[in-house]
């Protein structure tokens, strides 16, 4: 591009502004309801405001512009994604897709044009679960699939998600109020990076996506016995950690037999953590993933076996907890075809593929139909400082979603 387009500038800019908000010094970290949390809403708020919208925070946090449409009070296309980061995040993850709907409102505003609809944008409090292990916060409260149990979870410095909300001067007991009615919303639009490598290996700038993942998380606990590292024969340990990480292996081999299953396990912690004690205990988190959720729930069940015979002869317990279900979820094929001519109208060949990350657009499939444009990022790296994408591509994904929303299908209009 001979010159970077002044709205995709001002996308990588403000990029780089959210990016300054972080709870770690040297990397980016941002969870849901903390001051970091608190200050990029602010921020996000008033690039709202600049293009024209109303803005509110609705009772989960969530930061949402609206841009009426022809007439006030219009049902609403929902563009959006998350502002919260996994801890040493890339950039992009979430906040081009709050950022890129921006960007088309401010269009619109700046052009006096206004749509046979409303148009929200949505920055939503939490996606990616990092702090209280059950993702979707934001997306769930809008469509109205809260699970008002996740209020008791804990976060590592034992804040419930409940104190968290209330110390950001939300009410949990409201967070109902954030749900919205079928009839306000009549799609939602997801921008995100592709977080994979394939557009950059098919040579594409964008693609449209078809389908998203289903997806578990476990919590796995071990318990063995605790003893003197070193007075207790091999033979005669119940070590917790070593029994994990046969237990880790396992779920490498499982999820690398069935083809087609993602398998990671992200943390894992022994107690006491001395180096000269056996650990009594061991707790790991599992990330399950398959585009075929019957492929998933076997893989799970072969996984819960193995893991069983393990703690047998081991003479160790294990306790297996799933904190996050979600089946894997089609997008609307009406809004994909859409978004594949948007891409051709923009110039370039229209590739469907399926998402293996998870998106808000999976918890808002539950209440509307779902439609997600893939940008390219180099070397499909992602949940790394070293994500990245150019602001050509950023103007890429820009034009076909103003594309989309200005060639609305009539079939999903009101
Ligand atoms: O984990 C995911 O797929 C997403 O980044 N939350
Ligand atoms: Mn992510
Ligand atoms: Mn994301």
């Amino acid at each position: 591009m001979s010159s970077i387009d002044p709205a995709a500038t001002t996308i990588m800019e403000r990029i780089d502004a959210l990016a300054r908000l972080s709870e770690m010094p040297d990397a980016l970290a941002r969870r849901c309801f903390t001051p970091e949390h608190r200050r990029a809403n602010d921020l996000v708020g008033t690039w709202m405001q600049g293009a024209g919208m109303h803005v509110h925070q609705d009772a989960i946090g969530n930061i949402i512009g609206r841009y009426e449409g022809e007439r006030d009070g219009l049902p609403a296309v929902m563009i959006g994604s998350h502002l919260d980061t996994v801890v040493m995040a890339g950039k992009y993850d979430g906040m081009l897709g709050v950022l890129t709907g921006i960007a088309c409102v401010d269009a619109l505003y700046r052009s006096g044009k206004r749509l046979p609809f409303a148009i929200e944008v949505a920055g939503f409090a939490d996606e990616e679960g990092v702090r209280f292990h059950s993702t979707y916060l934001g997306s769930c409260a809008i469509s109205g699939s809260f699970d008002l149990r996740s209020l008791e979870r804990s976060d590592a410095d034992g804040i419930t998600l409940a104190d968290a909300m209330r110390s950001f001067g939300l009410d949990p007991d409201r967070i109902g109020e954030a749900a919205r009615k079928k009839e306000d919303i009549i799609a939602y639009l997801e921008v995100h990076i592709e977080q994979g490598p394939v557009l950059e290996n098919e040579n594409l700038p964008v693609g449209a996506v078809t389908g998203i993942s289903g997806a578990s998380r476990l919590l796995i606990t071990l318990e063995g016995e605790a003893g003197h590292a070193g007075t207790v024969p091999m033979g005669m340990r119940h070590d917790a950690l070593a029994a994990a990480a046969e237990c880790m292996c396992l779920v490498e081999k499982v999820a690398g037999d069935a083809g087609n299953v993602v398998a990671t396990v992200g943390r894992i912690s022994a107690l006491p953590g001395a180096a000269n004690v056996i650990p009594g205990r061991a707790d790991f988190c599992i990330d399950l993933r398959a585009p075929d959720d019957c492929v998933r729930a076997d893989a799970f069940g072969k996984i819960q076996t193995g893991f069983a015979q393990i703690a047998e002869y081991r003479g160790v317990s294990v306790k297996t907890e799933t904190i996050h279900d979600t089946p894997s979820v089609s997008c609307d094929v009406t809004l994909t075809n859409a978004i594949a001519a948007s891409i051709e109208a923009c110039g370039w060949r229209a590739m469907t593929m399926p998402s293996g990350a998870g998106h808000d657009a999976v918890a808002m499939a539950g209440l509307v139909p779902v439609g997600m444009i893939f940008v390219r990022c180099e070397g499909g790296i992602s949940h790394n400082p070293a994500e990245n994408i150019t602001g050509a591509d950023a103007k890429a994904g820009l034009d076909v979603l103003s594309h989309v929303l200005n060639n609305f299908p009539a079939s999903i209009r009101p």
